[in-house]
């Protein structure tokens, strides 16, 4: 494993080296001296005020920091109130206190002095959670930026590198994170059994300090593979006695931890199914074993047929999800969280909203995006999912209740995560904005991309004012821009089967996953009416009314809905035909002028950095030059309708 690691927006650099003052830190015996939150003020007060002297307590100073715990505040809530001379910051518990410390020097780093703020927050989604899918062998599922830092060769890893990486999540709010795949494989299935409890509790502690709670994914046949029992039936009372045997032991050696992650009948992993159960039975029969250690069930929501017919064009992928639990909508017990993907299908650069949100009146969501560019990238182009992981939570369900987006209805959300073993922890630099920005946006999801980019950047690259509006300008046009050249009006699924990198838009078409795009030299997209699949009648109205036809669908989900001509005039004034030809051109533009900006910032931003971006972008623009004629030329000799820009389309 890798143990060099960039201390990414961790970094505190001096901020008054000439201040030779007494810095003094007052705190009542109910705040815990050795805790976080007071490490972490002193870890970044000296290194901030290199020259000054830091004191307990001291009756005189010329700066003073009070930190207190609050009974009227709530667990996690804080408030700062502060000035040049210092600050006031109280939080509801430690964990609160030690989120007001991050936000005071997230601002003070930010405005570059010791500046007056008054604020008092508290975070609006309950559980704010990363997903890793890192395997015990230490290759990670989807990962992009090296190996895993919690497993090595089948062991657990605990060490600084672990430490850092829970300070990062906790400074941008995360409080919860499954070390492992969802996919559980090899070694990983006896996480739950004596061998790992030493380490597990070892890193539980480490996370716990931070505010983070530990959860593992479980192989939900594990009273077979682990435990050598013939059945893993949820209504087999032995296999419940198993669960609960297993948690007990778990518990005992591992009391902090948060609970379970399941994949179940998805992708051919096992599930309720195979007993003739549905998921509330497999999902309850966990929790009520958890549930006397406040354990929670994760059960997520991914579920569809993975071995389609082609030919079979009534069946629809997107709304398998929703057909299988939207009936179960009250059946869950209290402790079990439905984890639901942003969409139907599976993180492309475009979808709707998934249906279940709007649906699910009676059961505790969660919302899953996914920060390991899968489908996006893979972190080689620069993918900032900051604007669109805020529209989603804004995003209308029209449930019926006065309070109805995504944000209203959830109570947890989820990320698979985006880190490795790599020395910038992301792969790309410019990736950890999406980490950051993930945890930033479940906590305040008020601020807007272009605010959470601007603390991101300041933290992480300084002040200088050329490379802020560079990046700014980078990150924020780079989801429309790699929309534009890989997925036009919300057609997914053009890219290579298998490892999800570079077009080819045939490549699932004849193939077992669902994911269909029916081009043909008339017309293409998807019925999803009444008349075709029904999927756009499983949202409530006006959202099933919209969808249906292409009148009113807005362009960039109308190949989703509609099957459309290529003359079809969209609400832009363009053909549909133009529209492909067009983005895929402007896209790659945009890709051409991302690679011009950073090389801008040579000299102003670290070397090895600078070096870093800059085979990535050279690595962006040739992809998106393939893509742009790999995708035009598909579309130019299926149509046959020339671009009315007579550029070459090959
Ligand atoms: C995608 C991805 C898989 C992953 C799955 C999931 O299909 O390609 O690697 O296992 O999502 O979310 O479970």
């Amino acid at each position: 494993m890798n143990t060099i690691f960039s201390k990414l927006w961790l970094d505190y650099r001096p901020l008054d080296p000439s201040f030779t003052g007494r810095v003094a830190i007052r705190c009542p015996s109910r705040v815990d001296r050795l805790g976080a939150a007071v490490s972490e003020l002193i870890t970044a007060l000296s290194a901030m005020l290199p020259a000054a002297e830091l004191t307990f307590g001291a009756d005189s100073a010329a700066m003073i920091f009070e930190l207190d715990i609050a009974d009227f505040l709530s667990e996690e809530e804080y408030t700062v109130s502060s000035d040049e001379r210092g600050a006031a910051i109280l939080g509801g518990t430690e964990k609160g206190l030690l989120y007001g410390v991050f936000a005071y020097l997230r601002e003070i780093r930010s405005a570059g002095s010791f500046v007056r703020m008054s604020r008092r927050v508290r975070p609006a989604v309950g559980l704010r959670m990363l997903d890793h899918w890192d395997n015990a062998d230490g290759s990670i599922e989807r990962g992009y930026s090296g190996r895993s830092f919690f497993f090595e060769y089948g062991r657990l890893i605990v060490n600084e590198r672990t430490e850092h990486y829970a300070r990062l999540l906790s400074s941008c709010g995360i409080n919860a994170a499954v070390i492992n795949n969802v996919n559980v494989r090899g070694d990983a299935v006896r996480l739950i059994s004596e061998e790992y409890y030493s380490e597990l509790a070892r890193l539980s502690a480490v996370f716990a300090r931070w505010g983070i709670s530990l959860y593992i994914s479980i192989d939900f046949s594990a009273p077979i593979s682990v435990g050598g029992m013939k059945t893993a039936d949820p209504l087999d009372t032995s296999v419940s006695y198993w669960w609960q045997d297993k948690v007990r032991e778990l518990y005992r050696a591992v009391p902090s931890l948060g609970g379970f992650l399941v994949k179940a009948d998805s992708e051919g992993q096992p599930g309720p199914y195979a007993y003739g159960r549905d998921h509330a039975d497999g999902a309850n029969m966990l929790a009520r074993a958890l549930k006397p250690y406040n354990g929670k069930v994760i059960w997520r929501a991914f579920v569809y047929n993975c071995s389609q017919d082609w030919r079979d064009s009534r069946t629809d992928r997107a709304c398998a999800g929703y057909r299988t639990f939207a009936p179960l909508d009250g059946h869950f017990d209290g402790n079990v969280i439905l984890q639901v993907k942003n969409g139907p299908m599976d993180f492309q650069v475009r979808e709707p909203v998934h249906p279940l949100f709007g649906a699910m009146k009676h059961t505790s969501l969660a919302a899953e995006f996914q920060l390991a560019q899968e489908y996006t990238g893979q972190q080689l182009h620069v993918c900032c999912l900051i604007p669109m992981i805020r529209d989603i939570l804004g995003f209308r369900t029209y449930n019926g209740s006065s309070a109805d987006t995504v944000l209203d209805v959830i109570s947890a959300a989820a990320a698979v995560a985006n880190t490795g073993d790599d020395t910038c922890w992301t792969g790309s630099e410019l990736a950890a904005a999406n980490l950051y920005g993930f945890g930033r946006l479940c906590f305040e999801p008020q601020l807007s991309a272009e605010d959470i980019l601007d603390e991101w950047i300041s933290l992480t690259f300084g002040s200088d004012e050329q490379v802020r509006e560079t990046l700014l300008y980078i990150l924020l046009g780079s989801h429309k821009t790699y929309e534009d050249y890989t997925a036009p009006l919300g057609l997914g699924w053009l890219c290579k089967p298998g490892h999800h990198y570079g077009p080819d838009p045939w490549g699932y078409e004849f193939d077992r996953w669902g994911t269909y795009n029916h081009a043909d030299r008339d017309a293409v997209g998807i019925d999803r009416s009444s008349n075709g699949t029904g999927y756009a009648e499983l949202y409530n109205y006006p959202l099933c009314r919209d969808y249906s036809s292409p009148e009113t669908c807005p362009d960039e989900l109308l190949l989703f809905f509609c099957r459309t001509r290529y003359d079809h005039v969209l609400h832009s004034g363009k053909t549909v035909i133009q529209h492909i030809y067009d983005s895929h051109f402007d896209g790659c533009e945009q890709a051409e002028e991302y690679a011009r900006l950073w090389d801008s910032l040579e000299g102003r931003i670290d070397n090895r950095i600078f070096e870093n971006g800059r085979r990535r972008f050279a690595e962006q623009l040739r992809s998106a030059r393939e893509w742009r004629d790999v995708i035009n030329a598909f579309f130019h000799r299926l149509s046959g309708i020339e671009d009315e820009k007579g550029r070459r389309l090959y």
